[in-house]
C-alpha cells in the first residue's frame, strides 16, 4: 500500500533529520517542515481522498500514529535544548544559595509582649520609669531609707552625681503614683540593674515587670486569684501554684509566688534545686506607708504590688539555661527564635 512506504519514509527521514538538530532554531524549523499545516504529515492526510474506502481506516491511524510521535519527539528535544541554553551561562548547581539574613523578636522582647498582652487583656495599662533614677524613687518612697539594712539585698550601681541605676522597676510604682490619680491598673515593663556576680543564673542587668493595682477595697484574694489567672494564662491550665510568705519593705503582708515545674528529668531537678518549685515572682499589698509618700490618703485606699522576672520566664518557656545567652548578640542563639 502506497501510504504506508510513504509513512514509513517520513518517520525514516524525521529521525535522520532529527539527529543532526544542533539548536532550538532548527529544531522549530524541523518542526515546522513536519507538523506545520502546510507540513509533510498534512500533506499526507489530504492524500486519503484517494485512498481506496476500505484501506481508509487503517491508513488514518498509522498517520495519526506518526504524528503523535513526531510531536512528541520534538517536545521532548525543546526540552533539552532548553536546559542546554542554561548550561551555557556557567552555572555551577553545587554552590549553596545564598540565603538572606532575616532578623527576629529578641526572646526578652517575646516574653515581654506575651507578659503585656496577659494584662492589657483584662484592664491593665503600660506605664514607664526611667532607668537612672535618684534615691528617693528607686528607694526611699518605696520604704527603703538609708542604712535600712534591705539596702543590701539589692547591691546597687551608684553614679558618680548620687543617682542610681534601678535595681528594681518599683520606681515605676512611685513615678505613677506622684502623677496620676487612684483608681490605678497599671504594668511597668523594663530593665534594671544589680552588681552580682555574673553566672548562668544572675547577670548585672535583668529585666522585670511591674504591676500595681490602687482602688479602694482592694484585697489580698484579688492579688492572688489575679497572679493564678497570670500563671494560667502564661503556663496553661493545669499550672500549679503556691504562695510563700516573703518581705518586701514596701509591700505588707508580702509573698513570692512558685509555680510548679515538676520533677521529671535531671534538668527540671536541677533548675528547682530539687523541690520541683520555681520562683517567678515578688508580691504584696502596697504598705501604707508607700501611699503616704505619694500622698495618696492611707486610710481610704488599698492596693497591690508584685514584680515578674523576665529573664526566668523566657528560660522557662524557651528552655534556655544560661541566661548570659541572651545578652550576647550571638545571631545563632538569636535565629532559633523566628
Ligand atoms: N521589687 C521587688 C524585687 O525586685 C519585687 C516586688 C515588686 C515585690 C512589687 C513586691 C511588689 O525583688
Amino acid at each position: 500500500m502506497l501510504i504506508s512506504k510513504k509513512i514509513k519514509e517520513i518517520k525514516e527521514e524525521f529521525y535522520l533529520k532529527l539527529s543532526d538538530i544542533k539548536n532550538r532554531d532548527q529544531l522549530d524549523a524541523l518542526s515546522n517542515k513536519f507538523l506545520s499545516r502546510r507540513g509533510l504529515i498534512a500533506s499526507l492526510f489530504s492524500m486519503m481522498g484517494d485512498i481506496d474506502p476500505l484501506d481508509r481506516p487503517k491508513a488514518g491511524n498509522e498517520l495519526n500514529s506518526l504524528k503523535e510521535l513526531i510531536s512528541k519527539e520534538i517536545s521532548l528535544s525543546k526540552d533539552k535544548f532548553a536546559s542546554a541554553v542554561v548550561d551555557n551561562l556557567n552555572i555551577d548547581y553545587s554552590l549553596p544559595g545564598k540565603s538572606k539574613n532575616v532578623g527576629s523578636v529578641h526572646p526578652l522582647t517575646k516574653t515581654i509582649l506575651l507578659i503585656e498582652n496577659i494584662f492589657m487583656k483584662i484592664g491593665f495599662s503600660l506605664a514607664y520609669g526611667p532607668e537612672i533614677d535618684t534615691d528617693f524613687y528607686n528607694f526611699e518612697a518605696l520604704n527603703i531609707p538609708k542604712h535600712h539594712p534591705a539596702r543590701d539585698m539589692q547591691d546597687t550601681f551608684y553614679l558618680n552625681d548620687g543617682n542610681v541605676l534601678r535595681t528594681h522597676t518599683s520606681n515605676s510604682q512611685i513615678h505613677f503614683m506622684m502623677k496620676n490619680n487612684p483608681p490605678i491598673r497599671i504594668i511597668a515593663p523594663g530593665r534594671v540593674y544589680r552588681n552580682e556576680d555574673i553566672s548562668v543564673r544572675s547577670y548585672c542587668l535583668f529585666h522585670q515587670i511591674e504591676g500595681l493595682y490602687v482602688d479602694t477595697n482592694v484585697s489580698f484574694a484579688d492579688l492572688k486569684s489575679l497572679l493564678n489567672y497570670f500563671a494560667r494564662e502564661l503556663f496553661g491550665n493545669d499550672v500549679k501554684t503556691r504562695f510563700r510568705p516573703s518581705y518586701f519593705p514596701f509591700t505588707e503582708p508580702s509573698a513570692e509566688m512558685d509555680v510548679y515545674w515538676g520533677l521529671d528529668s535531671e534538668s527540671d531537678k536541677r533548675i528547682t534545686k530539687g523541690t520541683g518549685w520555681l520562683e517567678i515572682l515578688g508580691c504584696g499589698m502596697v504598705d501604707p506607708e508607700v501611699f503616704n509618700n505619694v500622698n495618696y490618703d492611707s486610710s481610704k485606699y488599698s492596693g497591690y504590688a508584685f514584680g515578674v522576672g523576665i529573664e526566668r520566664i523566657a528560660m522557662l518557656l524557651y528552655g534556655v539555661e544560661d541566661i548570659r545567652e541572651f545578652y550576647k548578640g550571638d545571631t545563632r542563639f538569636l535565629g532559633q527564635f523566628k
